[in-house]
């Protein structure tokens, strides 16, 4: 199949990229040829910015494709613009949306696809627009679209996250030996899915037709904790890891500016249902260690020296050490 990706550098459209190349697809590439990491050389690139409507929809529109993956649409223009651009002249059109559109606040755990879309952050609004834009298409015109919901997917090509968020001095932290901080008991849930296994999700619904109109989650069925989370780093790294548990509420009293994200993403127990994907993909069940992943993934922020020196800001420090000095009566 002759395949179009828009974006194709990036975290996701990495694994994409390589599991269709795995599949032998005829891969194509729209992006502004900005980033950091070249595509494979075999791999053409449409050079050009989709935020210049007119370009982007000429460019698109100027080929048939048998397939279109939109990675980078985050809004009902930019939905709306892929459409002009591949209405009648595209296959499948699989639109790239998150699980940030259920929440938060999410109305509970192991959310299936019909779960209330209560996401209030600007970028879960957006794509719950973007989505609609897409799905009323497809229920107007037969407009052949199907919606990947991921949830956190991780992989050369972008930060590892932890729970409290900041940059990647945590891996350094780890390297250090120093204890690295965790919100709470530990103990929320997430779906920590590599990139590479998301890739090949993204490439075996290709051409089925019994996803066109359809919402699937992509998340790793597993659900981990961000304490197995962090220890999968220093598992990865070679190292021991001190987890200091400080509750939620603290750090952010402590200091808003650093951790005040908790409340919008990473702060939350999120868990999404894998079932519908099961279903339509049977074959399909990742497949990466963690600790193969997470090692990948900071040898590519190493490459990309985006491990900052944790001695350059002692915050974390100052932080453990007040919590662990608070006076108390015995
Ligand atoms: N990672 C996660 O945990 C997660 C979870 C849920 C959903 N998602 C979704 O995954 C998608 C991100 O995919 P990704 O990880 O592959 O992306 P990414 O790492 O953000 O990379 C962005 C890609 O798009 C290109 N690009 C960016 N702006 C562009 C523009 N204006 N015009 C043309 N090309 C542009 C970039 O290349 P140039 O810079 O060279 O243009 C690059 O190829 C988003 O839709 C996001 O909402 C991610």
């Amino acid at each position: 199949m002759k395949i179009l990706v828009i974006g194709g550098t990036g975290n996701i459209s990495r694994g994409i990229v390589a599991a269709l190349q795995n599949r032998n697809h005829e891969v194509v590439l729209f992006n502004r040829g900005q980033h950091a990491d070249s595509p494979p050389s075999e791999v053409r690139v449409i050079h050009g910015d989709r935020k210049n409507r007119e370009d982007f929809e000429a460019k698109v529109g100027a080929e048939e494709w048998d397939a279109v993956i939109d990675m980078i649409s985050f809004n009902a223009e930019d939905a709306a613009s892929a459409l002009r651009a591949c209405q009648g002249r595209v296959g499948h059109f699989v639109h790239c949306s998150t699980v940030m559109t259920y929440g938060p606040p999410f109305s509970g755990i192991n959310l299936p696809e019909t779960a209330p879309l209560q996401g209030t952050s600007g970028y879960g609004l957006g794509k719950i627009e973007a989505d609609n834009l897409l799905l009323e298409a497809h229920a107007r015109d037969g407009f052949p679209v199907t919606i990947f919901k991921p949830s956190y997917t991780h992989g050369p090509g972008m930060n590892l996250h932890r729970q409290v968020g900041g940059d990647g001095s945590w891996i350094d932290r780890l390297r250090k030996g120093k204890p690295i901080l965790s919100a709470g008991d530990g103990l929320n849930y997430f779906q920590f899915l590599s990139s590479r296994d998301a890739g090949i999700a993204f490439t075996d619904i290709l051409g089925k037709s019994g996803g066109f109109g359809e919402i699937y989650n992509i998340v790793h069925p597993q659900a981990r904790t961000w304490d197995e989370w962090h220890r999968a780093a220093a598992e990865a790294l070679g190292v021991e890891i001190e987890i200091v548990h400080v509750s939620q509420e603290t750090l952010i009293a402590m200091a808003p500016e650093r951790f005040s994200g908790l409340r919008g993403n990473f702060g939350h127990t999120q868990i999404f249902s894998h079932e519908k994907l099961a279903a339509v993909l049977p074959e399909f069940t990742p497949q990466v260690p963690i600790t193969e992943s997470v090692a990948e993934n900071i040898a590519w922020m190493d490459k990309h020296n985006l491990v900052p020196d944790s001695d350059a800001d002692n915050l974390e420090d100052q932080i453990i050490e007040t919590v662990r000095n608070l006076p108390r009566i015995r």
